[in-house]
C-alpha cells in the first residue's frame, strides 16, 4: 500500500542510549561493508556451516550458471529520475506490458474508462499490480502471475465512493490475481497471447481453505456462505513445485460496519478493523464485508492468509494455507531447507509488527508424493532481535503455556497469529516489507519506514524512521534453527545526498550471484520518482530503473536465463492524469494505468550485471 512519506519529523539521534544503539550497528554495517570476509567475522555461523545439506528453492533458477555479483550498467542519474516518464539505465531498455484493463484474451471486452461492467472486468487485467511471478514453459514462453493490490475508488470509477452493488463489483473485478501466458517474439518483444491458463481471480472466486484452522468456528459465517475471494494482494512467493503464493496484506482496510453502534473486538483492532476501513464503502452493498451484520461474523477472519496457485491448473480454486498464520501478509520468500522441507519468511507491514518464519513438518518431496501440501504442516514461528546480534524464533504454540493462557487452540493461535507473537515479546519492526532468501542462505528484509517510533531498538535504531532500512539473518541449521545472527546492511538515510539516494525500500529480490535488487514505494529524495536499484556484497550500488510521477516500483520475476526481468508500476500518477497519463495514450485512454516493464540488457548479458 502506498504510503505517504513523513518529511517533518527530523531525526533526534543525540540521546545517550541511542548514540550507543547507533554506535554497535555502525560497528556491524562497517564489518559488513568489508565484504563476505568480514561479515563472516560477525556472523560466526557461516553461511557454509548453516546451509549444508540444503539447496535454493527457487524453481526458475538454473542449476548450473553465476557467481559473479558485479554491476557494470551505467546507472540513471538523479537528473533524470523524475518527471512523467519511466528512466532506465543506457545500458538497457523496457517496454510497456499488459496494463490495467488490458482483455486476458485477445478476443475479450477492450478497456472503456470508467470501466462500464463487472463482468467485462473481470476479463481484463486488474490494477494495482504488485507481487508476481513468471512461471516459464521454455523457449521464450510462460505464465505471468500478477497480483492486483489495490485501486482508488476515484481512479477506477472516476467517483469517490461506489453508488450501486454493481460498481462495488467492479472494484472488486479490479482487485486479486491475473494468470496470463505471455510469448517473446523474435525481436525480444513480449505479449500476451490466448490460452485457456488464462484467468482472473478476484474477491468473488471459489476459494479453498487448508491447513489447521479449516474447518474451524473461527472461519465460519452464520451465513453459511462458501469462503471466496483474495484482497489487497501485496507481494508474493514461489514454490519448487511451481506454484505461485499471493500474500493477503491490508484486507482489514475493505471491511466497514453499518451499523453505528458497531465496535471493533480486541483482536479485530489488533488487525485494523474500523467502521469505516480504507472507505471503499464495499460493506454498504455487499454484506458480506459488513462487520456489524451477524449474518457474516467471522468472514474477516477469512482474509489475512498465504493463497496458493497453481497456475497450470487453471480449474483449481485458489488455496488458503492457514499453517502460515494470518496477519497483513507483505511476502513471502520461500526456501528449501534441511532435510527438505519447506521454510517460508514472511514480513508483517504494520508499524511495529513482526517478522515471521514457517517451517514446514516434513521432506515436500515425501509431502507432495503422498498427495499432501508442505505448506499444510509444520510451525509458524516469530522474530526477536536481541541487541547483541543474535536473535531467536519463537514459536507459535498452544503448547507454550503463556499461549495457551491466552488461546484455547492451535487453530485460535494462527488465526491471531500477531496477539500470540505479541505475548511472545517478538520485536516491533518498522514495518517489514518484502523478505529474499540469498544464495548464502543469508534472508534479507526491507523495513520501510516508521516515523511513528520514540523508542529504538537494535534491529530498529532509528527514532523515528523515515527513510528505511535493510535488515538481513542468518539461520541456524539449513534454515531450521530457533537461533540466527542478524546485521543491518543499509540504511535509507544514508544515501541521501549520494547519486543512489533512495529512501522507503520495500520491494526486493536476491539473484543467484548475491545482487540485491530493491524497490522503492515512499517519497524519495529531491523529488525523485520510485526505482529500482540493484547492490552487491561488497556494498555497490546503482540505480537500474526510475518510475513515473506518483507511482511506486514493486514486483519483480525473472526469466529462466536471467535476461529478461519484469517490475510493475503501481498506482502511477496516484490515479491522476495530470501527474501522468503513462502508459497512454496510445488507445485514448484518459487515466494513468498500472502496467508491467519488460526490462532486457541491451547487450543481452543478465538483468543486474
Ligand atoms: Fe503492499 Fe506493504 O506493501
Ligand atoms: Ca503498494
Ligand atoms: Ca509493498
Ligand atoms: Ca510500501
Amino acid at each position: 500500500m502506498h504510503d505517504n512519506h513523513d518529511h517533518d519529523i527530523k531525526n533526534p539521534t543525540d540521546n545517550t542510549p541511542f548514540a550507543q544503539v547507533l554506535q554497535a550497528r555502525l560497528t556491524r554495517r562497517q564489518a559488513l561493508a568489508g565484504g563476505a570476509a568480514a561479515a563472516a567475522v560477525i556472523l560466526t555461523t557461516t553461511p557454509a556451516d548453516a546451509m549444508a545439506g540444503t539447496v535454493l528453492a527457487n524453481g526458475n533458477t538454473p542449476t548450473t550458471g553465476w557467481t559473479d555479483d558485479s554491476i557494470t550498467f551505467t546507472p540513471v542519474p538523479n537528473a533524470a529520475a523524475s518527471g512523467p516518464e519511466p528512466a532506465i539505465s543506457e545500458d538497457y531498455e523496457y517496454q510497456v506490458l499488459i496494463p490495467w484493463g488490458t482483455p486476458i484474451q485477445p478476443n475479450g471486452p477492450a478497456f472503456s474508462y470508467p470501466p462500464t461492467s463487472a463482468a467485462d472486468a473481470e476479463q481484463q487485467v486488474g490494477i494495482g499490480h504488485d507481487g508476481m511471478w513468471f512461471f516459464s514453459t521454455g523457449n521464450g514462453r510462460g505464465l505471468l502471475c500478477v497480483n492486483h493490490e489495490f485501486g482508488r475508488t476515484s481512479h477506477v470509477l472516476g467517483k469517490d465512493l461506489p453508488e450501486t452493488l454493481e460498481e462495488v463489483r467492479i472494484m472488486q473485478a479490479v482487485h486479486g490475481v491475473t494468470v496470463i501466458k505471455i510469448v517473446r517474439d523474435r525481436y525480444g518483444a513480449w505479449s500476451p497471447v490466448q490460452s485457456r491458463f488464462n484467468r482472473r481471480i478476484t474477491p468473488n472466486t471459489p476459494v479453498r481453505i487448508a491447513g489447521p484452522v479449516a474447518g474451524s468456528a473461527y472461519l465460519e459465517t452464520p451465513a453459511g456462505n462458501a469462503p471466496a475471494g483474495t484482497v489487497n494482494n501485496c507481494a508474493n512467493g514461489y514454490t519448487p513445485w511451481g506454484t505461485y503464493l499471493t500474500c493477503e496484506e491490508n484486507f482489514n482496510g475493505y471491511f466497514g460496519a453499518t451499523d453505528e453502534a458497531w465496535e471493533p473486538t480486541e483482536r479485530q483492532d489488533r488487525y485494523g478493523f474500523t467502521s469505516d476501513g480504507f472507505g471503499y464503502a464495499w460493506h454498504e452493498f455487499d454484506p458480506r464485508w459488513d462487520l456489524s451484520n451477524e449474518q457474516y461474523t467471522n468472514e474477516e477472519n477469512r482474509f489475512g492468509w498465504v493463497v496458493e496457485i497453481d497456475p497450470n491448473k487453471p480449474t483449481q480454486a485458489p488455496v488458503k494455507r492457514t499453517a502460515l498464520g494470518r496477519f497483513k501478509h507483505e511476502g513471502i520468500a520461500l526456501t528449501i531447507g534441511r532435510r527438505g522441507k519447506a521454510v517460508g519468511y514472511m514480513g508483517d507491514d504494520q508499524r511495529f509488527d513482526y517478522i515471521y518464519k514457517f517451517v514446514g513438518a516434513e521432506n515436500y518431496e515425501d509431502a507432495l508424493a503422498r498427495g499432501a501440501s508442505p505448506l499444510d504442516r509444520g510451525q509458524l514461528y516469530a522474530a526477536r532481535f536481541n541487541e547483541d546480534g543474535s536473535g531467536d524464533w519463537l514459536e507459535l504454540t498452544i503448547d507454550n503455556p503463556a499461549l495457551a493462557d491466552a488461546f484455547s487452540s492451535q487453530e485460535e493461535v494462527l488465526t491471531f497469529a500477531r496477539a500470540a507473537a505479541d505475548i511472545l515479546g517478538a520485536t516491533p519492526m518498522d514495518r517489514p516489507e518484502w523478505t529474499a532468501v540469498g544464495p548464502t542462505g543469508h534472508v534479507y528484509c526491507t523495513l520501510t519506514n516508521n516515523s511513528r517510533r520514540e523508542e529504538a531498538n537494535a534491529a530498529n535504531p532509528q527514532a523515528p524512521n523515515n527513510d528505511g532500512h535493510i535488515i538481513r539473518w542468518l539461520d541456524e541449521d539449513g534454515h531450521l534453527g530457533e537461533r540466527f545472527e542478524w546485521d543491518i546492511i543499509r540504511f535509507g538515510s544514508d544515501s541521501i545526498g549520494t547519486d543512489y539516494q533512495f529512501t522507503d525500500p520495500d520491494g526486493l529480490w536476491v539473484d543467484p550471484a548475491g545482487r540485491i535488487f530493491i524497490q522503492t514505494d515512499g517519497g524519495q529524495p529531491d523529488g525523485q520518482n520510485n526505482q529500482m536499484l540493484v547492490s552487491n556484497e561488497a556494498g555497490e550500488i546503482r540505480r537500474l530503473f526510475s518510475g513515473v510521477a506518483g507511482d511506486e516500483i514493486t514486483g519483480l520475476a525473472i526469466t529462466p536465463d536471467r535476461q529478461t526481468m519484469f517490475i510493475n508500476t503501481q498506482h502511477p500518477g496516484n490515479g491522476d492524469p495530470t501527474l501522468t497519463n503513462f502508459p497512454a495514450p496510445t488507445d485514448g485512454v484518459t487515466v494513468p494505468r498500472d502496467a508491467t516493464f519488460v526490462i532486457r540488457r541491451k547487450d543481452g548479458r543478465i538483468v543486474g550485471n
